[in-house]
């Protein structure tokens, strides 16, 4: 049998200099064998994609997400969220431990491979979580993009908020440590204070930028003394960044998700307990430093932290209303809006979401359009605004923060693999994305 050809026809291409190419991609199998401005086809039965008008990117790769599977597929699973990352533009993910049960040793690492195997329809890789007492599988499961701590705003086994505890894991071993940073002291101490309100805008009081600062400064103290491999994720408040623009030490990154870029404390007033999340939203302030940040590279790329929670749990009021929000179907049209309207460039955004993700985590072959490359794209029309609706989202948990929105550049076209998964509001189910590799873990 021979290779399938696909054929792009007439995009406009994000080269990996940055600079735009008006030509053809052609893709064998799943590897972009040519970029050029016309490329005759080679087979007779090769496909072909008219992309006039449109703007062909590196697929997303989303480096935190929450799936819920095992254990929690009330709220989404593997299909569900890997449909919503198809029509995101989302070829890629990397999920979190917190699972039931959670993603502690390589018998449960093996358990969601195969699930993701089974069911995803983009590629996946996984965090394994720290605990007091799995030291030894951090150290050798595998594959994985790294070790997961929760330093603050969890409970059970995943907590990690003694310093003698964290030091013990950052001084062994060099894979990279991906911390969610916030106090659990600080955050425990200002429930107590503010017990008894349940405006929802209190949580971003109660887990306010102070929690976040402390627990970042204490990992990064860590990090340097044992110049170990070092993610923030989520990384929220001015003062976070203020840190690592005095101190960023070459084997640190930092991440911001779109809605700490967008969203600030007045989203409380019109969706309520639908704008909470761990480290909560802040103030206009914080969205004008962060988006600094990133524009300066003091922040290395872009993630969703997507957490689906049903609407039913969200609606139990503040505080037993759950913390997190779903993104992956929306931070590509999110971001890309954003560029439109002149807040920063297409290529830094295609920088932050994919290329400057897959050089982090040490993804081979992903992150750029160019021979040789997995083919993994998404073809985005800047040109034609639309508002999100409820009705048309794939994620199980049936909401996004931005319903409303009149957003554009939403994926046209999603290739996974150089299989088209998604095109023109139309899934390919029959498509599966693949484990991923880590040259950095
Ligand atoms: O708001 C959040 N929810 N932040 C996290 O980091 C965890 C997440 C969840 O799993 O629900």
């Amino acid at each position: 049998m021979t290779t399938p050809e696909l054929l792009i026809r007439q995009a406009r291409v994000l080269l990996p200099d940055g600079d735009f190419l008006l030509g053809d991609v052609q893709i064998r199998g799943h590897q972009i064998t040519q970029v050029a401005p016309e490329i005759p086809a080679e087979s007779a039965e090769a496909t072909e994609i008219d992309a006039a008008g449109l703007t062909l990117l590196p697929g997303v790769i989303d480096p935190q997400v929450h799936f819920r599977e095992p254990g929690l597929e009330y709220k989404e699973d593997f299909f569900t969220a890997s449909c919503a990352c198809a029509k995101g533009g989302v070829t890629s993910f990397l999920e979190m431990p917190n699972t039931r049960p959670l993603t502690v040793n390589q018998a449960m690492l093996d358990d969601k491979l195969d699930r993701a195997a089974a069911k995803s329809l983009v590629n996946y890789g996984f965090f394994i979580g720290a605990t007091a007492d799995n030291l030894d599988d951090l150290l050798t499961v595998t594959p994985t993009c790294g070790i997961k701590i929760f330093m603050g705003s969890m409970h059970g086994a995943l907590l990690i908020d003694q310093e003698a505890l964290l030091e013990k894991i950052f001084a062994k071993g060099s894979r990279l440590i991906a911390v969610h940073a916030e106090d659990q002291a600080r955050i425990l101490e200002r429930r107590q204070q503010f017990a008894g309100r349940t405006d929802p805008a209190v949580h971003s009081q109660i887990q306010d930028n102070q929690a976040a600062l402390l627990a970042t400064e204490l990992a990064l103290k860590l990090s340097k003394r044992y110049r170990r491999r070092l993610h923030i994720l989520h990384l929220s408040t001015a003062e976070e960044v203020d840190l690592l623009r005095q101190d960023k030490p070459a084997w640190v990154t930092a991440e911001v998700t779109p809605q700490h870029l967008v969203l600030n404390t007045s989203a409380y007033e019109t969706i309520g307990t639908l704008a909470q999340m761990n480290p909560p939203i802040r103030l206009a302030h914080d969205n004008e430093v962060l988006w600094q940040a990133l524009r300066d590279g003091v922040l290395d790329f872009i993630a969703t932290d997507h957490a689906p929670h049903t609407l039913e749990e969200k609606s139990q009021g503040y505080p037993n209303s759950p913390s997190g929000m779903p993104g992956v179907e929306t931070s590509l049209a999110v971001m890309l809006t954003q560029a439109m309207q002149g807040r920063c460039t297409v290529p830094q955004v295609s920088h932050w979401m994919s290329t400057a993700v897959a050089a982090a985590y040490g993804i081979p072959l992903k992150g750029a359009i160019a021979p040789g490359y997995d083919a993994d794209l998404v073809l985005v029309d800047l040109n034609n605004y639309a508002p999100l609706k409820r009705e048309e989202l794939q994620t199980k948990c049936g909401w996004s923060p931005f319903e409303g929105w009149n957003l554009t550049g939403w994926a046209v076209t999603t290739v996974v693999g150089g299989q088209v998964v998604y095109d023109r509001g139309k899934l390919n189910l029959a498509v599966r994305g693949r484990p991923l590799a880590f040259t950095n873990s």
